[in-house]
């Protein structure tokens, strides 16, 4: 069994198909979304048909999914991602906005694994998992020896017995025993400093993560931002990762 981890895909629809190619190129048998389909780009309507159709196992509400679907007040969204709110809650349709409402914050997959947009402590309040501390406070709430999470849109992974601190990774075997949180970075808007998108393969009988980097038509998406009047912001940072 393989499965492709898709994670804050942002209304990316360049950056989702490239690593959708990728994904079926590799053979994956099944798809996760990790939340954060919708925000920052241009493409929410496209990208949300496009994750239905592929029929995920899971699919994870990220919190610009909340917003996007919902009236609720913008009060620390950065003023871009809160622009971004607003231009998305007027460019999707009341059907997508009913299928977000009903995502859940977390997920646990055959009793093994543990999906969670931002951290399994408080997955509703929407904190950042920056580092060990963070880390452990999450460990607190994951009972299962896997927990894949996205939110900081920066793949690293973190070893509740194995120290591992923030380490980015590109391929772990899970050893038995020890309890994982794995940050799966993301696919529409890396923020690592690398501009290609990521996409996680998950295997469980290998007991193996990979993470791969895939270029993607960054200026078809920078152009569609242009277009639809988003904050330059949003355009520029794709080419820098940040
Ligand atoms: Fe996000």
């Amino acid at each position: 069994m393989k499965y492709a981890l898709l994670g804050d895909i942002h209304a990316n629809y360049e950056a989702l198909t490239a690593v959708v190619e990728k994904a079926e190129e590799i053979g994956v048998d099944r798809y996760i979304c990790m939340g954060d389909i919708v925000g920052y780009n241009a493409d929410p309507a496209e990208c949300l048909e496009f994750v239905r159709r592929l029929d995920p196992e899971a699919v994870i509400r990220g919190n610009h999914d909340e917003y996007a679907s919902t009236n609720n007040d913008l009060m620390g969204f950065n003023p871009q991602a809160a622009w971004a709110v607003e231009w998305t809650r007027e460019n999707i349709t009341d059907d997508h906005k009913a299928w977000l409402k009903k995502l859940p914050y977390q997920a646990v997959l055959n009793a093994k694994v543990t999906l969670v947009h931002a951290t399994l402590d408080m997955p509703s309040k929407w904190g950042y998992i920056f580092d060990k501390w963070n880390a452990e406070a999450s460990f607190n709430y994951q009972r299962t020896p896997v927990c894949f999470c996205g939110h900081t849109h920066v793949p690293v992974a973190f070893d509740k017995f194995g120290g591992i601190d923030t380490d980015h990774y590109r391929e772990l075997v899970l050893a038995p025993g020890h309890k994982y949180l794995i940050n799966v970075g993301s696919v529409g808007q890396p923020r690592d400093g690398n501009p290609d998108a990521a996409l996680v393969i998950y295997s469980p009988e290998e007991r193996k993560v990979e993470l791969h980097r895939i270029p993607y038509d960054i200026a078809a998406c920078q152009e569609k931002i242009r277009r639809a009047g988003l904050p330059e912001r949003c355009a520029v940072r794709l080419a820098e990762g940040r």
